[in-house]
């Protein structure tokens, strides 16, 4: 299959396979390319929660308006932001910046500097604004990784991200739950994967400007 015939295999599954398993290579695959995903100043204010807890998965379900894609998929994925990029939190990525590539200091503060003012100027709301974009970013490029390593998803926004934080004891850490995306193996009988596809035709969703 190439990339179009992939993305088209791919749909927004209702009903996984609850028996199948993805592999820990597979697994592998999606937190590698979850990690390579790229982020705005490449700060990564996204962490990933990856729950395989059938308990737990179960509970969640009643948080996610009864989708049981949550609690039949092999892994829950739950994206969340870090509420915390502040000064330290900048500090430590250049710290990692200096030592991956051996930057020196003379070279990063402006922009260390730049940073930390900037973020330290916007209100808790437009940092959290911010986050919540790079989390979308990341969805979508495991979307594209998931078909092409044909392992089965879900993109979600139907769920109450008040209870999955206090479920999963979030505020503790700083973080907050604002997308979550099942994956696994579609069910042989969900009749959503002989559905066509509905979009716009390519001549009304874009313009070519020449
Ligand atoms: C950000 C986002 C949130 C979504 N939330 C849900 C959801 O909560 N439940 C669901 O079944 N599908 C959800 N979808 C799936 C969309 O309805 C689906 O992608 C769209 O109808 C196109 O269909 P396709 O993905 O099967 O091609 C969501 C998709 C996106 C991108």
């Amino acid at each position: 299959m190439n990339i179009l015939d992939k993305l088209k295999w791919r749909y927004a599954v209702k009903k996984f396979d609850s028996e199948r398993k993805l592999s820990d290579e597979k697994l592998n695959i999606l937190k590698e390319a979850f990690n390579l995903t790229a982020t705005s100043y490449g700060l990564q204010p996204v962490k990933l929660l990856i729950i395989e807890n059938k308990q737990l998965k179960e509970e969640l379900v009643t948080h996610s308006w009864n989708q049981r894609q949550v609690a039949d998929a092999s892994h829950l994925l739950v994206f969340c932001i870090h509420r915390n990029v502040d000064a330290l939190y900048i500090k430590t990525y250049f710290e990692r910046v200096k030592h991956v590539r051996n930057t020196p200091d003379e070279i990063l503060d402006p922009f260390r500097n730049y940073l930390i003012d900037d973020f330290g100027s916007k209100d808790q709301q437009e940092v959290d604004d911010w986050a919540i974009k790079q989390a979308y970013l990341v969805l979508g490029n495991l979307l594209t990784v998931c078909a092409a390593e044909q392992i089965d998803s879900c993109p979600m926004e139907g769920f109450v991200s008040e209870k999955y934080d206090e479920l999963l004891d979030l505020p503790k850490k700083n973080l907050k739950s604002v997308l979550v995306m099942p994956v696994g193996y579609r069910a042989a009988d969900d009749m959503f994967a002989d559905f066509k596809k509905v979009r716009k035709e390519l001549s009304e969703a874009i313009e070519e400007i020449i």
